[in-house]
């Protein structure tokens, strides 16, 4: 207990030192006293492949510089270090030292560790460097963010925090991804997200090894991206009624209601978001979703519809336009396709194609080809037409047709062709790659067919399906918790993992209506996302992943980026007893939580009853409250559940 209150003593002498005197140089305490100095425990997401740590620390100088050589490419690394390094730690920092002894090594060595492969790294703390060695300046980049990963949280900080000493852990980690292709999608049609937020949406990825960043352009909601020759598109296709409450149910708009809600990105916009995303090691994949979900391009330019009366049209509001009572695909309410059998859609997609070909630098295009309603192409003349002349048996080998000949436009400008699952509803050439969304099944399928495929699964990675309970969350069709997105494993058994070229998560914005509500839904999933494209299957665990979540927690307060706390919420299970009363299960995703509840409409504490086994609802109760605490800290959301919303639940009375 004496060697232990000694201890302690020292650390705090030693902590006044740093706080006072932020000029100390390196000074290593550890050396001076041979007592280690506790460091925040390793949480470093996604998990590296090789991590041991060793005793000791590095601390940060007061001034800092940074070996590496001066190429375009490791600049992108050396800027990023040096902003993200000196803006929290207030640190001096020398790029490009030519110092024998630098504080920070970053080394390109292509013979290094063939293993290591363009994105991989070698990162080395000792008491007095650290080192980061890759093949090429991606590796350098991911070494950086794991390393910051090991600093002290406030690192995360967007000012300057005196006082702190910047502890590192002496570590050695090798390093490097499952998969090439480790993307986010941002559904930024359906809700139009500016310039500057798409940028802290790829700040935000790029922390987690995200190397793609898929941006939904274009659907019946809003056309966002400029094309010259087609100005129509964004005059009109980009606008539509402001709207809140839960989108899809809106009341239709009348005609007097202003069209001013909405934007789109010029082409000078776009040029710095890729750049943005370049500099932080993200490309962009851009998707123009036809021909369903076009109802933007068609308010814009009706004669791309073969539906008449499509020029009263109008851009969606929210308002109900498809009827998907009957499944897949929806019955149109309004026609919504770009007309298969209109040769003026291939001409439009060509100009279309044309320009993003040359905004986006990335080598492939997403066109979409997901949800499109065929009953106005079974009753429309021209189909028929066209049917009879192509020798399409049905309506499928129609899409068929239009998927064929968007595709070799799409290669026309010497990009891939990609597109969601359904476009393989008829046989493609094996050069079709292939976004599986339906479950791993298509995607499963299709990589037995010779198809690169990419997976981004309803069943573990839709970020915009609800994440706690319904009766917290803007409702959505589904829901999807923290530890079921951690299952996802975008490379299943019985397929060969070469045709398996990525996964990712997509965040679709029907009820998406901020850029901080973005964030909530993105973050701790896009963890759990981040960990299954990037680290090996045995360095995943479910019992570790959680500690290290909620240390990232605390980063992103300090980042400023909102997530959502629903690991700590409660999870209602309802059933009727035998004498048909209402009995609730309750219990969370992060373990060793306390819940307290109360059925007497006031707000619960910790000094209120403990749940410890499945609730009766009493007779006449007509709210259960029910709080999370860890310890003596509230950890949860207060979650109001009306009686009337259980007994729904559990059914027939
Ligand atoms: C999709 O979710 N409709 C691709």
């Amino acid at each position: 207990m004496k060697k232990l209150l000694q201890l302690l003593a020292l650390i705090c002498i030693s902590h006044q030192v740093y706080s006072q005197d932020v000029s100390v140089e390196n000074t290593s305490f550890e050396e001076e006293t041979g007592i280690a100095v506790p460091t925040a425990p390793i949480a470093i997401i996604p998990e590296p492949v090789s991590l041991i740590k060793h005793t000791g620390s590095f601390i940060l100088p007061r001034n800092v510089s940074i070996q590496a050589e001066k190429t375009p490419e490791t600049k992108l690394v050396v800027d990023y270090l040096q902003l993200h390094l000196s803006i929290p730690t207030g640190s001096f920092i020398t790029p490009y030292t030519s110092s024998l002894t630098p504080t920070i090594k970053l080394i390109i060595n292509q013979q290094a560790n063939p293993s290591l492969g363009k994105e991989g790294y070698q990162l080395t703390v000792l008491p007095k460097s650290i080192t980061i060695k890759a093949n090429q300046s991606a590796g350098l980049f991911y070494g950086v963010q794991t390393l910051f990963q090991l600093f002290p949280k406030e690192i995360e900080s967007k000012e300057l925090v005196s006082g702190k000493r910047w502890a590192v852990p002496c570590v050695d980690i090798t390093d490097y991804p499952k998969l090439g292709w480790r993307g986010l999608m941002f559904d930024v049609a359906r809700h139009f997200f500016t310039k500057d937020e798409v940028k802290l949406y790829i700040d935000a990825m790029a922390k987690y090894k995200f190397n793609l960043l898929h941006l939904h352009l274009t659907d019946d909601e809003g056309w966002r991206v400029e094309i010259k020759g087609l100005p129509r598109l964004t005059e009109v296709g980009a606008w539509n009624v402001k709207k809140v409450g839960t989108f899809g149910d809106f009341i239709p708009p009348t005609a007097d209601e202003p069209r001013t809600y909405g934007g789109f990105y010029t082409q000078n916009d776009i040029k710095e978001i890729v750049q943005y995303a370049k500099d932080r090691f993200v490309n962009i994949l851009p998707e123009i979703d036809v021909p369903g979900h076009s109802l933007a391009a068609i308010v814009s330019y009706p004669e791309l519809s073969c539906t008449p009366g499509a020029e009263t049209y109008k851009v969606r509001s929210g308002e109900k336009i498809m009827d998907w009572s009957k499944g897949a695909p929806p019955i149109a309410l309004v026609d919504n396709t770009l007309c298969p059998a209109n040769e003026k859609a291939y001409v439009f997609l060509d100009t279309v194609l044309t320009q993003i070909a040359a905004l986006f630098p990335f080598e492939y295009i997403h066109m979409g080809g997901d949800e499109a309603p065929i009953n106005y192409w079974q009753n429309n003349s021209a189909v028929k037409a066209l049917m009879q002349r192509e020798g399409l048996k049905n309506i499928e080998q129609v899409q068929g047709y239009f998927e064929k000949r968007v595709k070799t436009i799409v290669e026309s400008k010497g990009k891939k062709f990609i597109g969601w699952d359904e476009i393989l509803e008829n046989e493609l050439p094996a050069n079709t790659t292939v976004m599986s969304w339906r479950g791993m099944k298509y995607g499963i399928d299709a990589a037995k067919k010779g198809h690169e495929v990419v997976m981004s699964p309803t069943t573990f990675a839709y970020l915009d399906y609800m994440q706690s309970d319904a009766i917290t969350e803007p409702k959505v069709y589904a829901s999807l918790r923290l530890s079921k997105t951690y299952e996802f494993d975008p490379v299943p058994a019985g397929v060969d993992p070469k045709y398996i070229i990525g996964g990712q998560a997509n965040l679709w914005s029907e009820q998406v209506y901020t850029i901080r509500q973005a964030e909530y839904m993105t973050w701790p999933r896009g963890m759990a996302i981040a960990e299954s494209v990037w680290s090996p299957n045995a360095k995943k665990n479910w019992a570790t992943f959680l500690p290290k979540v909620e240390q990232h927690f605390k980063r992103l307060d300090l980042a400023e980026t909102k997530y959502s706390p629903s690991v700590y919420d409660p999870i209602f299970k309802v059933a009727r007893a035998a004498d048909r009363s209402v009995v609730v299960d309750l219990s969370t995703e992060a373990p060793g939580l306390d819940i307290y509840y109360s059925f007497d409409n006031s707000e619960p504490d910790r000094f209120y009853p403990k749940y410890t086994e499945k609730l009766s609802v009493p007779k006449d109760a007509n709210t259960l409250k029910v709080v999370t605490y860890k310890g003596k800290e509230k950890v949860g959301r207060l979650i109001s559940m009306p009686v009337d919303e259980l007994n729904k639940r559990a059914g027939k009375r």
